[in-house]
């Protein structure tokens, strides 16, 4: 499965959850590429966010699926190094503290993340 797949307009098919590694990022696009956003396990849980720095807007990888730091315990950017909370998105370092990445809805559908999407403007 692959991060085109999607079951309707506003709902992308990321990957199976068993495929994540624990902790795991993986990186998909919507809207033809022009939205991007990843998802993130934490144990049994699973976020997903768009792929957009709190700081400047730049991407947070630069690295194909790779988001966290180095012991796993956060989201990393790339750019200037801000770093957020796993399970809800807040900036605890770096240089945008007290933002919060944007949080994208899902769920788990026979063993498959799905994550809603914005809708096209
Ligand atoms: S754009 Fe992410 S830390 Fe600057």
């Amino acid at each position: 499965m692959n991060a085109e797949n999607a079951d309707s307009e506003n709902e992308v098919a990321v990957c199976r959850f068993d495929e994540l590694k624990d902790p795991g990022s993986r990186e998909f696009q919507y809207e033809g590429g022009i939205g991007r956003g990843f998802i993130v396990r934490k144990g049994k849980a699973v976020f997903a966010y768009q792929n957009y720095c709190m700081h400047v807007g730049h991407a947070l990888n630069w690295k194909p699926d790779r988001f966290l730091t180095g012991d796993g315990k956060h989201i990393i950017c790339s750019a200037h190094g801000a770093i957020y909370e796993i399970d809800n998105g807040l900036c605890v370092g770096g240089p945008c503290p007290g933002k919060k990445l944007r949080a994208l809805p899902l769920e788990i559908r026979d063993g498959v993340v799905m994550v809603q999407v914005p809708a096209p403007d």
